[in-house]
């Protein structure tokens, strides 16, 4: 939306008599007002909210706060806020926490010096409520794909154990019995999907798969079967539930090298479904999330309660996820099964 200032310069008039044309608290011409309401139709400037932030000094800015912004999953949450902020003539500005707690907590103290009037934030380190709380004050939150510890806050989550669970159906209807798992020990997405999956392998009598911790990221996933797996190690699997797509991509890679075939060999199963998940040849086997649609939606949750003054409700919202079939999985030829 455009801002108080471009109606004033297009109107030729300060900025202070743009807000008195629209509070009515002080006498301007009607000349004057009659241009400011031309421009502002003009510039589809909204008076009522242009009012409301006049009276409550508010900077029509959202923070949204991602803990990797080099993650398209991240980029695409940032598009579905700015949507939504953009619709209710909201701006955004993006902070990167580079999955560092101390940098997390600066930038929500940060946005508690009201630079913005409300924030979306993506938790990527295992922040607890009360440090939410202390370092956000009163400004509003709504929380984004990942849960704060011990906290009620209004979330927009997607249902991440029945993300794992189908996975692991997946590579058992496909005869598969010995897996590893990648994941984000510590962060609730992941360990709910890893949770998920293992629960549903075991229900079928299957061995406890094998967790190894990576994070988040491509050379984490690479990194972690490096660590794992190789001519000294002796794990028997045939399938990789990694907790994101950029570990399941760093995997494969690792699995290529030391001589592995993806899906001959070893079948791997991503989760998120980043837009390069479908352009990798073989392209991978994931569970989708619509992030878009978690950002807008958080986005709107937090807008409505700026709006309205009153703080988010305090509820959880879960989005379902989808198993999207690819090139990555397929009938497990390994003798140890
Ligand atoms: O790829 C980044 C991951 O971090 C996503 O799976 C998202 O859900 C978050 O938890």
């Amino acid at each position: 939306m455009a801002t108080i200032a471009e109606v004033a310069r297009l109107a030729g008039v300060s900025p202070t008599t743009v807000s008195h044309a629209l509070s009515g608290r002080r006498a301007v011409s009607e000349e004057t007002r009659r241009r400011v309401q031309e421009v502002m139709d003009e510039l589809g400037y909204s008076p009522r909210r242009a009012a409301q932030n006049l009276a409550t000094g508010g900077t029509r800015l959202l923070g949204l706060i991602v803990p990797d912004i080099s993650n398209s999953f991240f980029a695409e949450l940032a598009k579905g806020v700015e949507e939504a902020a953009i619709d209710a003539g909201y701006n955004m500005v993006l902070c990167n926490s580079a999955f560092n707690h101390d940098r997390e907590l600066l930038y929500l103290e940060t946005i508690r010096s009201r630079a913005v009037d409300g924030v979306v934030y993506a938790a990527g380190s295992p922040t607890t409520h009360r440090e939410m709380a202390d370092s956000l004050g009163s400004i509003p939150v709504v929380l984004v794909d990942e849960e704060v510890l011990g906290s009620n806050t209004c979330s927009f989550v997607s249902d991440n154990a029945e993300g794992g669970r189908l996975a692991a159906e997946h590579l058992i209807g496909l005869g598969h019995t010995d897996a590893i798992i990648l994941s984000m020990a510590g962060l609730a997405s992941s360990d709910d999907r890893a949770q998920g999956f293992s629960d549903a392998w075991v229900s079928h009598d299957l061995p406890q798969p094998v967790v190894i911790g990576g994070d988040f990221t491509y050379d984490g996933g690479y990194a972690a079967l490096t660590d794992a797996v190789g001519p000294l190690h002796d794990i028997d699997f045939s399938a990789v539930f990694a907790t994101n797509d950029l570990m399941a991509l760093g995997a494969m890679k690792r699995l290529m090298e030391i001589g592995l075939h993806v899906p001959q060999d070893v079948s791997v199963v991503g989760f998120d479904d980043i837009n390069i998940a479908g352009m990798t040849n073989p392209g991978l086997t994931t569970v989708r999330q619509d992030v878009w649609q978690l950002g807008f939606r958080a986005a709107e949750a937090l807008i409505a309660s700026i709006d309205t003054s009153s703080p988010p409700p305090a509820e959880r919202h879960v989005q379902r996820v989808e198993l999207i079939v690819r090139g990555t999985t397929s009938l497990c030829m390994s003798d140890a099964d």
